[in-house]
C-alpha cells in the first residue's frame, strides 16, 4: 500500500485536440500533414518501444548509457532533496536511473497527458521508491499550467526532458516550449534535457529506415489508426514510409507517400491523394552542443554542463534558469 501522503494525483483535465479534427484539418491542407503526437496509440507506443530496441536506433540506448555513466556526477550537480519534474514522463524508465542516483530526492513530479498510463507508472514508481513523494500531474505540458505545491522546502526544482522529444518541435516552437518550461520551473530552477546530436547522415538515415521495417510500420500505423478510429477506408498497401535527413535544415523528415492517385473516405469526408504526394508526419531535429545551447539561451536557460557518449551520438545538457 502507498500512503496518501506519498502519492498525489492532480488532474488538470487537459483538453486534447481530437484525432478526427487533426486528421481532417491536416489532410484538408496542402501540403498534407498529421501531427506526430498521434503516432502513440497503444499499437504505436508498442512499435515505438520496438524501435528503441533496433540495432540502428541508437538514441535510446545511448542516452540511457550517458545517464548511467554520469549518474553520480549529475546527482552531485543536482544536490540533495531535489524535486524532479518530468514532462511527458511515459513509463518513467529514465527517471528511475536518476532517482536511484540522487541524494534523498524529495519529490518526483511526472507530468503527462495520458491519464491512465500516468497513474499506473506513478503508482509503480512510488512503490519502488518508498521514501519519495510522487506528485503526478495530468496536464498538457506544451501549455502553461500551475505546478501543484511540492513537498520538500529546500531542494532544487529540476526539469527532466529526455529522449530528444525537443527535436520534434521546429526551432521557434522549441524556444517557446523551453520558455514555458523555464517559467514553470521558476527562478532557481534547473533542467536536464536529452538532445540528439548532428552526425554522419548515413547513421541518421539508417536509424529512421531500419532494415526490419519497424519504423515504416510505426509511421504506417497512422493510416491504420485512421481506418480503425475514424471509419477510414485507406489502402495501407498504397502508402509507403519515407524518411531522410535534410542536411540544410538539420532534421530528419518523415512522410507517408501515396503510391497512386486515390480517393479515400475518412469520417464521412472524401480525401484525394495524388500519386507521389507526401503527407508530413514528423520532424526530428538534430543539434550540435553549441547550437542547442544557443537555442536554450533564447528561452532563458544558461548552460551548466553537457555530457555525451564517446561516439558523440547523443547529448544530455544541464541548464539553469536565468
Ligand atoms: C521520440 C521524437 C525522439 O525523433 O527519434 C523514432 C521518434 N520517430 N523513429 C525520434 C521517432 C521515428 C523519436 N522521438
Amino acid at each position: 500500500m502507498i500512503s496518501r501522503a506519498r502519492f498525489t494525483f492532480y488532474d488538470l483535465a487537459p483538453g486534447e485536440e481530437s484525432f478526427r479534427d487533426a486528421v481532417l484539418n491536416g489532410l484538408g491542407r496542402t501540403p498534407k500533414s498529421i501531427p506526430c503526437k498521434f503516432f502513440y496509440d497503444a499499437r504505436g507506443s508498442a512499435l515505438f518501444e520496438a524501435i528503441c530496441r533496433l540495432p540502428e536506433y541508437y538514441p535510446t540506448r545511448t542516452e540511457v548509457a550517458i545517464l548511467e555513466e554520469n549518474a553520480a556526477e549529475i546527482a552531485a550537480q543536482i544536490g540533495p532533496h531535489s524535486r524532479l519534474i518530468e514532462f511527458g514522463s511515459g513509463a518513467s524508465t529514465k527517471a528511475r536511473i536518476l532517482l536511484r542516483a540522487l541524494d534523498r530526492p524529495a519529490a518526483y513530479v511526472p507530468v503527462d497527458i495520458s491519464r491512465e498510463h500516468l497513474r499506473d507508472a506513478a503508482i509503480s514508481l512510488a512503490e519502488d521508491f518508498p521514501s519519495l513523494a510522487v506528485v503526478a500531474v495530468c496536464a498538457d505540458y506544451t501549455r502553461p499550467f500551475p505546478l501543484p505545491p511540492l513537498p520538500g522546502p529546500s531542494g532544487k526544482r529540476v526539469g527532466f526532458f529526455p529522449g530528444s522529444t525537443i527535436g520534434n518541435f521546429e526551432p521557434d516552437a522549441a524556444v517557446d516550449f523551453l520558455a514555458n518550461y523555464a517559467r514553470i520551473l521558476g527562478a532557481g530552477g534547473e533542467m536536464l534535457i536529452g538532445v540528439d546530436l548532428k552526425k554522419d547522415p548515413a547513421i541518421l538515415d539508417a536509424a529512421y529506415n531500419d532494415r526490419a521495417g519497424v519504423t515504416a510500420k510505426f509511421n504506417l500505423n497512422l493510416i491504420e489508426r485512421i481506418n480503425r478510429e475514424l471509419d477510414g477506408d485507406l489502402d495501407i498497401d498504397r502508402f509507403e514510409h519515407v524518411a531522410f535527413y535534410n542536411e540544410a535544415e538539420g532534421r530528419i523528415e518523415i512522410y507517408l507517400r501515396s503510391l497512386a492517385n486515390q480517393e479515400a473516405w475518412i469520417a464521412g469526408t472524401p480525401i484525394l491523394f495524388a500519386e507521389g504526394e507526401l503527407i508530413h508526419t514528423e520532424y526530428s531535429y538534430k543539434y550540435s552542443v553549441p547550437e542547442f545551447r544557443a537555442l536554450a539561451a533564447e528561452a532563458n536557460f544558461r548552460p551548466v554542463d553537457t555530457w555525451t557518449d564517446p561516439a558523440e551520438l547523443f547529448s544530455v545538457h544541464y541548464f539553469r534558469v536565468g
